[in-house]
């Protein structure tokens, strides 16, 4: 015979009983918030509160089932346990997802004649080599010559001198230098300055579309919701100069295919550039390029400023 139900329960007298309120739906969001009241940071509890609304928004809108909410931790799980000091599975769900470009976007209100950022990436490695006007970026065969050339500009259109054009690329073999074995860890990567009359110059290879790294939980996401994980070719720019804020930005190439559906909506329409064809006797040949070749010319406008705007290296993707 079964016990007769416990008193506390029939008649809740003490202070702990008291307080509870019946668990529902429509309860459980207020009493999460209400949680929050103690938080002395009043930034982050901002940001908590509306946190809770939205996920328990989002929860409530899909109308999640326990089985879902199994795989979305298992899937958390999965991204942290791929993740180490190479690659970073977070931050390619931030650019998958697009949140990357909203923070950006938010960020960075540039006047529009100024040079728009994008998306950091998560190939970016500080302190590349040094190199003169009109060096080369590759140290090992990567693709076609490119002469990439321009000015940095201020925003009234007086040539910056000194500035600090950082580049980063991918070779024909679709990889970075951090993600291939078999390449010297400066290769496709160099620190330019610009001269008096704020001109930079330097030898790339025209760059190509790679795949994102899809062999891990977003490019399961990819996968299921019938996405690609492919970027349109470009070359990664940081622009960096005395009394004006830096921009970290892209050249994209705009012939390549999937400007239209970058996996990262990292595409701004002003930062597409062509690369015009050019042949091995044409008179403007740089002095270093062999046969056939590419030139793209792109400008660079910064925006006067105290503060620089440093950027922080998130991490990297391997
Ligand atoms: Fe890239």
């Amino acid at each position: 015979m079964r016990s007769v139900v416990s008193g506390d329960v029939e008649h809740p007298t003490d202070a702990s009983s008291q307080r509870l309120r019946p668990t529902s739906p429509d309860t459980i969001t207020a009493e999460v918030i209400a949680r929050l009241d103690a938080c002395e940071d009043e930034r982050l509890a901002t940001i908590m509160r509306s946190l809770v609304t939205f996920l328990h928004g989002f929860v409530r809108e899909v109308e999640l089932t326990e089985g879902e909410w199994h795989d979305a931790i298992r899937m958390l799980t999965a991204t942290g346990q791929i993740t180490d000091e190479r690659r970073q599975e977070w931050i390619l769900w931030s650019d998958a997802l697009g949140v990357s470009m909203l923070v950006d976007a938010i960020g960075h209100p540039f006047p529009e004649a100024a040079t728009e950022s994008t998306v950091l990436g998560p190939f970016y490695v500080p302190n590349a080599p040094e190199r003169p006007y009109g060096a080369h970026l590759d140290e090992v065969p990567a693709g076609d010559p490119a002469w990439i050339h321009g000015r940095v500009l201020s925003l009234d259109g007086t040539p910056i001198a000194g500035a600090e054009v950082d580049v980063w690329q991918n070779g024909d073999n679709e990889l970075y230098a951090t993600q291939d074995p078999e390449a010297p860890e400066t290769h496709l990567r160099g620190r330019f300055t610009t001269r008096e009359d704020g001109s930079f110059g330097f030898i790339a290879v025209r760059p190509t579309a790679y795949p994102i790294p899809d062999d891990g939980p977003v490019g399961q996401m990819l996968r299921a919701t019938g996405r690609h994980p492919w970027r349109p070719a470009h070359i990664h720019v940081i622009v960096r100069a005395p009394g004006h804020r830096s921009v970290a930005t892209h050249i994209f190439d705009r012939d390549s295919d999937y400007v239209d559906s970058d996996v990262v909506f990292a595409v701004k329409q002003s930062l597409l550039r062509e690369f015009v064809e050019r042949s091995a006797d044409d008179p403007d040949r740089p002095q270093g390029i062999q046969g056939d070749w590419w030139s793209l010319r792109s400008d660079f406008v910064l925006v006067r400023s105290d503060d620089t705007g440093e950027l922080v290296d998130p991490g990297r993707t391997a």
